[in-house]
C-alpha cells in the first residue's frame, strides 16, 4: 500500500466532535477526513433536539448529572457525569461566540426545551428542531477560516495500522469504493466518525454511519465498552423512508401525546412520567404497540396545533414527504436504532487502549451514558471529549505549520455489496433489536459470520461486521435487562451485573465461533 507521511493530526470523521477537535487543536495542523462534503452525512447535522446544559437559574450541573446517572440505569460513571455536566455551560458559550444562533427569549436568555427524563427544561436549541444543522454550519464556517485545518472530502478511513500496541497510521480510500487504499501516517489519530445506528434496517442515522469506525478500532485491537447498549428512539417517523426521519422528543416536551390506532394514550398506564418516561421505556412501549398491530402515533394536534409548522420545520417537512399533515393528523411512529452508548473505551482525556489513538463522539464509550443515554447528552459529550482529546494530543506536538497533504488514490477498490449490507441490517433489527433473547442473538452471530465469509476481504464491510459481532456478543453475555438492553429471557436487572462491559474483538469472535459450532 502506498504510504503518505504528514506532520498533521489525522481526524477521521466530520461531525461535531471532529470539527470541534480540529478547532481546538489550532494552530497545530490537522487533516480531517470526510466521506461526504462537510455538513452532509454526519449524524450531528441531523440532531433535532439540541445540547443538554444547565443554563437556567433554577438548574445546576449537579441536577443534570443526577438525571444522567438516573437515566443510565446503574452503569453511568458518576465521576464522568459530574465533570461533563460541569463543563456544559462553557461549551454553549463557546458555540455562541462562534455564531451559533441559539434560540433566545426577550431577556436574552437561552430558550430551553424539555426532553424525557430531564427534571426540567434543559436543552438549548436552534429554531425549534434545527440545532444539529445550525451548530454544524457555525463550526464549518469557523473551520473554513482556520488555516491549520485541511479537509479531504470524498475519502473514508478503512483501517488502522498498528505497530506493537501503537496506532501509527490510517488506511484511507475513496468513499465510493473506487480506489485502493493509501496509508496516511500522521502525528496522531483521532477517531470521530460516529456510531452504529445504520447497522440496523430501521434507523434514524445517516446512511454511511454503520459502525465502521468502532469496527476498525476493534480490528486493530482496541478495547470496546458497553457494546450491548444501543438506544432506540421511540418516535422515528414511520413513512417507509430509509433512514427514518426523526420526530424530536422535544415535541413530547411540548405536550404531544402518544396514542395508538384506537386513540388510547398507552404511556399513561406504563410510567408516572407517561410520554416523558426514560427513552428505553417509551421505545419498548412503541415497539410493543407496533408488534401488536396497534399502529402507534405521535399526536401533536392539541399541544401545538398550527404552531408545529414554524416551531418544528424539519418534522413537518418529513411528514409532508410521507403525505401526513401533522396539524390535522397524528404522526405514525416506530422505534428505530438511534444512538450507540457503547463504543471504543476511552479515558477522561479521550485516549483509547491503543497508544496514538484518541476517540470522541458517538464512536467512543466514555461512561457518560450508561445503559440509556439521557436525551441531548450526545452532542454535549462530543464537545467535551473533542476538546479534551485535542488538548491531550496537542501536549505532545509543536505548532509548526505543515504542508498540505496531496493524496493520489490508486485506481481499483471494491464497490460495497449492497445486498450483504442489507442482509446484515435485517439480521440486526430482527435479532439484536429492541427486545432480545439468547436464541435470536446466537442466530445473529451465526448469520454475521456467514455474511462475513462472503465479503471477500472488503475492509469496509468487515468493519461493520466487527461492530455487529461485538454488539450481539455483548448482548448475549449480559444475562439481564438493563436500560436499552432488554432480554425477554432475563427480564429483570441483576444488581450484581450493574457495571460496564469491556470486550475485545478477539473475545467476541471466540464467542461467535463457539456459537457457530453449536447446533441451532
Ligand atoms: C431528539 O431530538 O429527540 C433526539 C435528541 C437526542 O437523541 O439526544
Amino acid at each position: 500500500m502506498p504510504v503518505v507521511e504528514t506532520g498533521r493530526v489525522v481526524i477521521v470523521g466530520a461531525g461535531l466532535g471532529a470539527l470541534y477537535a480540529a478547532l481546538n487543536l489550532a494552530p497545530r495542523a490537522v487533516l480531517l477526513i470526510s466521506p461526504e462534503p462537510l455538513g452532509q452525512g454526519a449524524s450531528s447535522a441531523w440532531a433535532q433536539g439540541g445540547i443538554a446544559a444547565a443554563m437556567a437559574t433554577a438548574d445546576s450541573p449537579e441536577a443534570h448529572a443526577a438525571d444522567t446517572v438516573r437515566a443510565g440505569a446503574g452503569t453511568v460513571d458518576a465521576a464522568v457525569a459530574t465533570s461533563v455536566t460541569a463543563e456544559a455551560r462553557a461549551h454553549i458559550l463557546d458555540l455562541t461566540a462562534i455564531g451559533t444562533p441559539f434560540d433566545r427569549d426577550a431577556q436574552g436568555g437561552y430558550v430551553l426545551s424539555r426532553e424525557a427524563a430531564h427534571g426540567l427544561a434543559r436543552v438549548v436549541r436552534v429554531r425549534g428542531d434545527q440545532a444539529g444543522r445550525e451548530i454544524m454550519a457555525a463550526l464549518i464556517a469557523e473551520v473554513a477560516r482556520m488555516p491549520s485545518v485541511q479537509v479531504l472530502e470524498g475519502v473514508m478511513a478503512v483501517g488502522l495500522q498498528v505497530q506493537g500496541e501503537c496506532v501509527t497510521g490510517v488506511a484511507v480510500a475513496a468513499a465510493d469504493g473506487s480506489s485502493d487504499p493509501v496509508l496516511l501516517q500522521g502525528a496522531a489519530v483521532l477517531l470521530a466518525g460516529g456510531g452504529s445506528g445504520g447497522l440496523y434496517a430501521l434507523t434514524t442515522n445517516p446512511p454511511r454511519i454503520r459502525g465502521q469506525v468502532i469496527g476498525m478500532a476493534a480490528r486493530a485491537g482496541a478495547v470496546i465498552a458497553d457494546a450491548e447498549f444501543v438506544q432506540f428512539h421511540p418516535t422515528a417517523i414511520d413513512i417507509g423512508e430509509d433512514p427514518a426521519p426523526l420526530a424530536t422528543e422535544a415535541l413530547r416536551g411540548e405536550g404531544a401525546a402518544l396514542i395508538n390506532r384506537d386513540g388510547r394514550r398507552f404511556m399513561l398506564a406504563l410510567h408516572p412520567d407517561a410520554e416523558l418516561a426514560p427513552r428505553d421505556i417509551v421505545a419498548r412501549a412503541i415497539f410493543a404497540e407496533t408488534q401488536a398491530g396497534r399502529r402507534p402515533m405521535l399526536d401533536t394536534r392539541a399541544a401545538l396545533g398550527t404552531a408545529i409548522v414554524d416551531r418544528f420545520p424539519a418534522v413537518v417537512e418529513a411528514c409532508q414527504r410521507g403525505g401526513i399533515d401533522p396539524v390535522t393528523q397524528a404522526i405514525p411512529v416506530a422505534a428505530a436504532a438511534h444512538y450507540h452508548m457503547g463504543g471504543i473505551a476511552v479515558s477522561k482525556e479521550g485516549r483509547s487502549s491503543l497508544a496514538g489513538l484518541w476517540v470522541c463522539g458517538e464512536a467512543s464509550a466514555t461512561g457518560l451514558h450508561g445503559a440509556n443515554r439521557l436525551a441531548s447528552n450526545g452532542l454535549l459529550e462530543a464537545l467535551v471529549y473533542g476538546r479534551r482529546a485535542a488538548r491531550d494530543i496537542a501536549r505532545g506536538l509543536d505548532d509548526a505549520p505543515q504542508p498540505k497533504v496531496v493524496l493520489a488514490l490508486p485506481q481499483g477498490g471494491q464497490s460495497p455489496d449492497v445486498d450483504l449490507i442489507a442482509e446484515l441490517r435485517r439480521v440486526m433489527t430482527d435479532h439484536v433489536g429492541v427486545v432480545r433473547d439468547a436464541h435470536g442473538l446466537q442466530t445473529a452471530l451465526r448469520r454475521i459470520a456467514a455474511l462475513e465469509a462472503q465479503a471477500l476481504g472488503d475492509a469496509n464491510f468487515l468493519n461493520m461486521t466487527a461492530t455487529a459481532t461485538l454488539i450481539a456478543a455483548a448482548a448475549l453475555l449480559r444475562q439481564e435487562s438493563r436500560g436499552a438492553h432488554c432480554r425477554r429471557d432475563f427480564p429483570v436487572a441483576k444488581p450484581e451485573l450493574a457495571q460496564r462491559s469491556r470486550l475485545t474483538l478477539a473475545e467476541a469472535l471466540a464467542l461467535r465461533q463457539t456459537v457457530t459450532e453449536t447446533q441451532e
